[in-house]
């Protein structure tokens, strides 16, 4: 089924020097429980499109389907982590996490047991009463993962969640990602510039224009799951990066 489909989403922006056509006609769909991630050059508006699917931002035209009708409370279905990680620097990790339950209404007291519950699987046992800034930015990154999470919506849109780590922390934290997805059986999409990221996690990739974006390719990533670092240079995964990377080439 289609959990989430959007239909030509098209958006400028109005600025002093005139429009600014930041997407072009963008139609995608992303099925229940897949993983699809957006690659595409810096500035061609993927943080933009987030923004729009969320409700943030409003589309000049062009519409955005959840479970096949347009919601006026996206919020509903979808959590979202933002390209930087907001974790509030005053408040611990374990307060930090909790924030969605509590808004849902959950009791401080469930929402920690549930929270704590959670902490190994998230890397952060030991580091519940610790404040962002004590940990590393791994850690921070997995804290801000869990939280939306724990949210508990259908539809996870997570942008560029790795994108300011280390090459090594980066593959632990992907590997680590496709263990959450599996347990938590969400729907993922994806946001990166790293083609092969993007190839290692997704079951399907769009690849998007310079600005003003427009998809330039889908590709289907048929490889078996669990997809294991092994992978990353059989001959399947390389011919389906390269078509990625002839196509943001041409
Ligand atoms: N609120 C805004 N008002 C005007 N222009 C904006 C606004 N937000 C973003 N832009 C512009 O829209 C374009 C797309 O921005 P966006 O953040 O969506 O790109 P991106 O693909 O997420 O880039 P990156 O990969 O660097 O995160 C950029 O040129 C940016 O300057
Ligand atoms: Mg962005």
């Amino acid at each position: 089924m289609s959990k989430l489909k959007l239909v030509e989403v098209t958006k400028s922006y109005s600025t002093k020097e005139g429009p600014l056509p930041v997407l072009e006609q963008i139609s995608l769909e992303v099925r229940g429980n897949q993983f699809v991630s957006l690659v595409g050059p810096s500035g061609c508006g993927k943080s933009t499109l987030f923004n729009i699917i969320c409700g943030l931002v409003k589309q000049d035209s062009g519409s955005i389907l959840l479970e096949g009708e347009e919601k006026t409370k996206p919020g509903d279905l979808i959590s979202y982590m933002p390209q930087k990680d907001l974790l509030l620097p005053w408040r611990r990790v374990i307060d930090n996490v909790i924030l969605p339950l509590k808004l849902a209404g959950v009791s401080t007291a469930d929402a920690v047991r549930e929270a704590m519950g959670l902490m190994d699987v998230f890397g952060l046992k030991g580091f519940e009463r610790r404040y962002p800034w004590e940990l590393s930015g791994g850690m921070r990154q997995r804290a801000a993962l869990m939280r939306t999470v724990l949210a508990k919506k259908d539809i996870l849109l997570l942008d560029e969640p790795f994108g300011a780590l280390d090459a090594i922390t980066r593959f632990k934290m992907q590997s680590w990602l496709l263990q959450v997805w599996h347990r938590f059986k969400r729907t993922v999409l994806f946001i990166t510039h790293d083609v092969e990221e993007a190839v290692y996690l997704s079951d399907k990739i769009y690849v998007l224009s310079q600005r003003p974006g427009r998809i330039k390719l889908e590709v289907d990533v048929p490889l078996a799951r669990p997809r294991i670092p092994g992978m990353i240079t059989g001959a399947h995964f390389v011919k389906i990066k390269e078509k990625i990377l002839k196509s943001i080439d041409a």
